[in-house]
């Protein structure tokens, strides 16, 4: 007979990496409510609401700000997909792994791509970015807001009004910072912004939020090309060529939000219930309190993993809120230490990639998981845990200055 293996029963697990991170309980709630049709008239209006919720989390007015089905990347490559045709030029400044992916995805979609770098550990200033605007003359840039990898944060402020200057588009790439950090797309002149729910928005990986303004909106239906089987004689095919995804075609999907309610795909109904619930959520904390939480969590755990003599990767003064980057130190086997924290205490971190693959660590204090209770039991079990592996130390000291910070708040 074959083998139907067990019931699912995960292990109790904090995850403190750079995502996915444990969801809210709300949220896990959320999914397990009955499905609807997706033309059910209460569907609709949960569709119609979490269109409003995002907004709000996005701080924008644009009317298309919805779901993409699919994990954070499927909300790029729909932006990337329905607004690059081959050979436009896309800026890409990368400081990060987010960074190479944005060209790996640009690239796909044809476009012309010029890239500047920053060393990884630290962000661009705006000049670099305005110098690069004005020698390449690009349709697009693309950035990342809070890129994972580095832990490094890009300021935003001033790079809208800057592509503005130049007529270009600003896409920007919020995955990893969305209601960890301030992003305030209309005020910051951002085109379009692109999330996904499994870091600061304490749900699954599996949705990816989205908004873009009136000048993607103008671009993206030069695009437009309905598909056969569901048009209606009115349906007249632009002049733009075809974007060649179907799946992530911006004017289908924006005929499917709206009271058109052309179908398209099948709405995935639990992560819809997800995504509302986490917006929810967020904005029942406010933004102010939510931004405060995790800047007092970043300070408290760097203050703890400074007193056990280990050494904060990158420039501090740009570091994430949300995720906390350390060196390992000489000697110390960083996969056997993660190893150990998750067997032992069921506590993951992660490591990164590239250049910092094996050097760093990365501890995730995002959403849900940003708790006092999960940063000082991260760090007691890590203290604990580089100690079984010979590092030397002033221990108990890090628990200590964690408690301090959170005292003095
Ligand atoms: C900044 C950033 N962008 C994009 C992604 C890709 O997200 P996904 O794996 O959900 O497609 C991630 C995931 O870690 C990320 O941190």
């Amino acid at each position: 007979m074959q083998t139907l293996y067990e019931e699912l029963n995960p292990p109790p697990r904090i995850l403190m990496g750079p995502g996915p991170v444990d969801a809210d309980p709300r949220v896990l709630k959320a999914m397990s409510m009955p499905l609807l049709g997706q033309f059910d008239p209460e569907f609709t209006r949960y569709m119609n609401e979490t269109m409003d919720l995002y907004r709000r989390v996005f701080q924008t007015k644009n009317r298309w700000t919805f779901l993409i089905d699919g994990t954070a990347r499927a909300g790029i490559e729909a932006v990337m997909t329905s607004i690059i045709i081959p050979g436009d030029k896309v800026l890409v400044p990368i400081f990060g792994r987010f960074g190479q992916l944005l060209t790996e995805i640009t690239n796909r979609c044809g476009a012309d791509i010029a890239t500047i770098e920053t060393e990884w550990g630290t962000v661009f200033t705006p000049d670099r970015i305005e110098d690069a605007i004005k020698k390449h003359r690009p349709k697009l840039v693309a950035l990342v807001q809070g890129d994972t990898s580095t832990t490094m944060a890009q300021p935003l402020e001033e790079i809208g009004a800057i592509c503005r200057r130049h007529d270009a588009l600003l896409f920007v790439d919020a995955t990893a910072s969305i209601t960890g950090m301030d992003l305030q797309t209309d005020n910051w002149q951002i085109d379009s912004v692109t999330a996904g729910l499994q870091k600061c928005l304490s749900g699954p990986p599996g949705s990816a939020p989205i908004t873009f303004n009136e000048r993607v909106e103008e671009l993206v239906l030069k695009r437009k090309h309905v598909e056969r089987g569901i048009r209606d004689d009115a349906d007249r095919d632009a002049q733009g060529p075809i974007i060649k995804s179907n799946y992530f075609d911006l004017p289908m999907l924006m005929d499917y939000w709206s009271e058109r309610r052309l179908n398209h795909h099948t709405e995935a109904t639990s992560m819809l219930y997800a995504a509302r619930e986490c917006a929810r959520i967020v904005l029942m904390e406010g933004f102010e309190a939510r931004f405060a939480r995790h800047a007092l969590t970043s300070r408290a755990l760097t203050a703890g993993l400074s007193a056990m003599g280990l050494e904060l990767f990158g420039d501090q003064a740009h570091k994430m809120p949300n995720v906390t980057g350390v060196h390992i130190p000489d000697g110390i086997p960083g996969d056997a230490v993660r190893a150990a924290l998750l067997e032992n205490f069921g506590i993951e971190i992660g490591t990164s990639f590239g250049p910092l693959q094996g050097k760093i660590w990365r501890i995730g204090t995002m959403g849900f998981a940003c708790a006092k209770r999960n940063v000082l039991t991260c760090l007691s079990a890590l203290e604990a845990t580089l100690r079984q592996f010979g590092y030397e130390a002033q221990w108990g000291k890090a628990v200590d200055c964690a408690l301090s910070v959170y005292d003095g708040q």
